[in-house]
């Protein structure tokens, strides 16, 4: 197979193909719950008495479904929904109406919250101070342990005026965008991407560059290839490390390289750090910040509580940045959702003023799963699964399933395939499209063992 990556850079229009891989992956459900609308529809045009006609909104069809180019901004109607996201739901969905799904899908740990941490939040709610607002960029006593953890994990020395407390990590991905981006702007995003960040470019006005790097390179950008699709409009670039949806995860010396060239250029670098906590086989996770202090003023760190505490439900996430860039942010979000919930806030400071020990159980289950599921990805033949060193998916390359008779059928596209092992073996994942070039599937391992043994043997059985 000749290698996948190349130094070539790809602008993303990525808001209608992603609607269509959904479409494809889902099309039964989908169509039939289009075609139940249609036919209620076409029930109440029947049964309607025969009256004048009425006066008509130029901007209705006469389906009664609001039509018309302008109704939405180009902006809006422009953003993909969530590919990940919807994956997940729709195989709960089948899992709600019986069918015994496996989900590989989520991007959540399946273990509860600490109790300690939601023994606090219990405490909150019966303090009438946290029953108010607080100020927009958050409690001054979580921005303050915020940037308490940030020295102890990152070694990155930051003031509480450089944090803004945001309602989750993604929040804060939206207002880190928003702040530096803008129309004319290039954001260079190596993919497999997570798949928010093209929508949140593209929501700021700016053009996602995507620089692509294969299993063939360990899913890692080189200096090189960012290097060749740098322009005079490359404003930015996104940084994922550990990286969703590869579980990639830089080394030092890859990544202080990557810092200084930003550097040179004057780039800003927007480094996603969520996965920071979930790093095995001895990884160390190096925030670029504390590789090149020097970025200090074209730098933007994201990160929350979601992953590291099995808090995603309490949506508190936080941007590190210049005092400038945080400042702007903050009036942005002063307007926009004003305080992350306040309890919440009690939860997180509690969490994050914490040692990392309940974080070092579930890393250890993460990593016996993680060994698991490689390992028996790697024994269907067609399949190439690198073990990855964060986070906690896998990245399989299944272009060698592309095309295969499986059960009398065949998929041309990860997307297809992705269809198809839900319907032969009802196990879900997601498809490399949404996060990228095709060719791949992502399978979440925050799930339980067991699951992994049922579903990825099911996959064996089908693929064997
Ligand atoms: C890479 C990455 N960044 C940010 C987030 C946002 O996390 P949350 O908004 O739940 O804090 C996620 C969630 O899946 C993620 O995978």
């Amino acid at each position: 197979m000749p290698p996948r990556s190349h130094l070539k850079a790809r602008r993303i229009d990525c808001g209608f193909p992603l609607r269509k891989i959904i479409l494809i992956v889902f099309s039964q459900v989908e169509f039939a719950a289009v075609n139940s609308a249609a036919s209620d529809k076409m029930s109440a045009v029947n049964e309607a008495p025969q009256t004048q006609p009425q006066p008509t909104n130029p901007a209705t069809a006469a389906s009664g479904t609001p039509t018309g180019p302008q109704r939405l901004s180009t902006r809006i109607a422009a953003i993909a929904e969530s590919a990940t996201l919807k994956v997940d739901a729709k195989a709960k969905t089948l899992k709600a109406e019986g069918r015994p799904v496996i989900v590989f899908a989520g991007g959540e740990p399946d273990f509860p919250t600490p109790q300690y941490i939601v023994d606090a939040a219990i405490a909150a709610c019966s303090n009438p101070a946290a029953h108010r607002y607080t100020p927009a960029a958050g409690l001054p006593a979580l921005r303050q342990a915020i940037a308490d953890k940030t020295l102890r994990d990152n070694q990155v020395t930051v003031d509480a005026a450089q944090v803004l407390v945001t309602n989750g990590g993604k929040q804060a991905v939206y207002q880190a965008f928003a702040a530096v981006l803008g129309p004319g702007d290039e954001l260079l995003l190596p993919a497999p991407y997570w798949t928010t960040y093209p929508e949140a470019a593209k929501l700021a006005g700016a053009t996602p560059v995507e620089v692509f790097a294969g299993a063939d390179q360990g899913y890692l950008v080189s200096v090189e290839q960012l290097e060749s699709a740098r322009t005079e409009r490359t404003k930015a670039l996104l940084l994922c490390s550990p990286s969703n949806p590869t579980g990639a995860t830089y080394s030092r010396e890859q990544i202080t390289a990557i810092g200084e060239w930003a550097l040179a250029h004057g780039i800003w670098v927007i480094s996603d750090e969520i996965y920071q906590h979930h790093v095995y086989d001895g990884t160390e996770f190096v925030s670029i910040l504390a590789a090149v202090p020097a970025l200090k003023d074209t730098c933007i760190l994201l990160n929350g509580v979601a992953k590291t505490y099995a808090m995603t439900g309490w949506r508190v996430g936080w941007m590190i940045g210049p005092a400038d860039v945080i400042k702007a942010a903050s009036n942005l979000q002063s307007h926009l959702t004003s305080n992350v919930n306040n309890v919440a806030q009690y939860a997180a400071l509690t969490a994050v003023q914490g040692d990392l020990s309940a974080v070092a159980e579930m890393a250890t289950a993460f990593d016996r799963r993680r060994q698991l599921i490689v390992s028996m990805l790697n024994e269907i033949d067609g399949v190439e699964c690198p073990t990855p060193t964060g986070a906690f998916y896998v990245y399989a390359d299944v272009t060698g399933l592309l095309g295969r008779d499986i059960n009398g059928r065949t998929a041309a596209t990860s997307a297809e395939l992705a269809e198809l092992l839900l319907e032969e073996a009802e196990v879900a994942a997601v498809p490399g499209e949404a996060f990228g070039p095709g060719g791949y599937l992502r399978f979440s391992y925050a799930t339980s063992d067991a699951d992994i043994a049922e579903g990825i043997g099911r996959l064996q059985k089908l693929l064997a």
